[in-house]
């Protein structure tokens, strides 16, 4: 059985989420969709929440915890109208930010692994039907 543990050292601890957290905002700031949502007079904030929540989910340092609590990240975003839209923005994003690493970075598995999980989040935490941004 493989730990989560052991799954944050190898794949380069928290410098490899810290370059995948930094090229995912680099884009969500600019994003039509996705950039309005955020705070922004805390980019720097929003980037070290996600990326201290990545590394404490995959057995980095409880860093997040500490500073924020359970994570709850359904009640975390209920008001931010989340459709599928948004939601597959998100994942867009955040796949250009995981090709952006340099080959060698991640396995196949690992890369898989990082994936399903946030493809299941992001399926979580669609809280909006219809989706606000197909509407006139
Ligand atoms: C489905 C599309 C998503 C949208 C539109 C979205 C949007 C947002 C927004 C606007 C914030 C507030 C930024 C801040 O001030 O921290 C936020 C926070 C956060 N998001 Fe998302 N998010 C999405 C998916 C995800 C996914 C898939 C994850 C986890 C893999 C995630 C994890 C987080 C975390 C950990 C925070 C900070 C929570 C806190 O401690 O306050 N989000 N998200």
């Amino acid at each position: 059985m493989t730990s989560t543990e052991n799954f944050y050292d190898s794949v380069g601890g928290e410098e490899t989420f810290n370059l995948i957290v930094h090229r995912f905002y680099e884009q969500v700031r600019t994003d039509d969709i996705l950039g309005p949502m955020y705070p922004q007079d805390d980019w720097e904030g929003a980037e070290a929440r996600l990326r201290m929540f990545l590394v404490q989910y995959w057995g980095g340092p409880k860093d997040y915890s500490e500073q924020r609590g359970h994570p709850r990240l359904r009640m975390r975003h209920a008001h931010f109208p989340i459709g599928v839209t948004a939601a597959e923005r998100w994942l867009e994003l955040m796949t250009r930010a995981l090709d952006s690493l340099e080959e060698g970075t991640l396995t196949d598995d690992q890369r898989a692994a990082i994936w399903d999980h946030m493809v299941r989040a992001a399926d979580m935490l669609i809280n909006s039907n219809p989706d606000p941004h197909q509407r006139d």
